[in-house]
């Protein structure tokens, strides 16, 4: 084939970005002898200004094992993109860009948003191929996506950790964990590291039954606690004005009640600080001390797990076989061990949470984790 490759990373970085990027360019170039591959700085508005990197065999050398992207990353939208203090619709510049480098296909790895993005520029002409990555796990029609095995590692040792300072000093430990509206992270590592009480948005929470199972684990002789929350974990109360909000945007007959049940619902994703209430609230209920740790950016960190790597790899040497076949328009989904192109369209606008009846659920019921519930 002789083609060139643009290629990016969107949205928050992940574990395994570099690692893909590797994979596509040394199958691409070394296997299937394409022309050339560019990498483009910052997501989106590396290509809106054109800035990029010619990625050779060398370029492409020492990245297996590299945390972060080396192309830098943004999570900037190509139709509402801020340019000095305005807010504008880029995308006739990055079709530009793309005929201007002579491309043949864009690949971009991301997540939910930047799988949108992607099908938006695929609408306006371009060859585009998707990679899925993130640590949230939450992207539709793949069974799972690059970063959440190093994240859900990560997790895992810091609840693992946790247990010995709550025990030491009869504590609860209330831990934050990433995810944002979906709980695989919270409730793959509160299994794992063996949390008491795990919080998921899928399963929202009464604050009454949390603290009945800490009571109960002290009336057992056990005055210690881990409680790993999702940071989309809502209480149940929070939960009802969620859905009166979504009801009211769905009939709102003018513009300035759908604004109002609009800036409602942002109110209430952006309120991501429940973790200190919920440890506040504990410690009230149960009598016992409680404290809080956020793990935050740690869980994207640093160098991405076997599994990660392999998954990348997995999904970016077929992402060059699509090249070749000129398959475009498609994220590549790992399903079981196979890699499977779907159709962007199949992909966008829906988020994969944890179905009620996932095998997780009951793993953890079974163990006796409460859930809040
Ligand atoms: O999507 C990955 C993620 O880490 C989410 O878990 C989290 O809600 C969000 O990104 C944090 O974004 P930022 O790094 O922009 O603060």
């Amino acid at each position: 084939m002789a083609k060139s490759i643009g290629i990016l990373t969107a949205g928050g970085d992940s574990p395994g970005l570099n690692a893909a990027i590797r994979a596509v360019g040394k199958t691409a170039l070394g296997r299937f002898g394409a022309m050339q591959m560019i990498g483009f700085r910052d997501g989106f508005r590396g290509l809106v200004e054109n800035r990029s990197v010619r990625l050779d065999e060398a370029a492409l050398s020492g990245l297996l094992t590299l945390g972060g992207t080396f192309l830098g990353t943004s999570r900037d939208k190509p139709h509402r993109m801020s340019i000095g203090n305005q807010v504008l619709d880029m995308t006739d510049a990055i079709v530009e860009t793309y005929h201007k480098n002579h491309l043949d296909v864009l690949v971009c790895l991301g997540g939910g948003g930047t799988q949108k993005n992607a099908y938006r520029l695929a609408q306006k002409g371009l060859n585009i191929i998707t990679l899925p990555k993130t640590i949230d796990n939450d992207i539709a029609m793949t069974d799972t996506t690059f970063g959440y095995d190093t994240a859900l590692g990560i997790a895992t040792e810091a609840i693992d950790r946790l247990h010995s300072t709550a025990h030491s000093h009869h504590r609860i430990i209330v831990v934050g964990i990433m995810g944002h509206n979906t709980g695989w992270l919270a409730l793959g590592s509160g299994i794992a590291g063996g949390a008491n009480v795990i919080l998921i948005p899928e399963i929202p929470y009464d604050i009454n039954a949390v603290a009945a199972a800490i009571r109960q684990r002290s009336r057992q002789g056990k005055n210690f606690s881990i409680v790993a929350v999702a940071e989309g974990a809502i209480s149940k109360e929070k939960a009802m004005i969620m859905e009166e909000a979504m009801q009211m945007k769905m009939q709102a007959v003018n513009k300035e009640d759908k604004k109002e049940a609009k800036a409602k619902l942002q109110e209430l994703d952006d309120d991501k600080d429940h973790t200190l209430e919920i440890s506040e609230q504990l410690e009230e209920l149960t009598g016992l001390e409680s404290r809080v740790t956020i793990l935050g950016h740690l869980q994207r960190g640093g160098t991405p797990s076997a599994v990660d790597r392999l998954l990348a790899t997995q999904l970016g040497t077929a992402c060059a076989e699509m090249i070749n076949s000129e398959t475009y328009g498609v994220m590549m989904a790992i399903r079981g061990t196979k890699v499977e192109a779907v159709p962007l369209e199949e992909v966008i606008g829906k988020r994969k949470i944890i179905p009620l009846d996932h095998d997780w659920v009951e793993t953890a019921k079974n163990v006796g984790i409460s859930l809040g519930a």
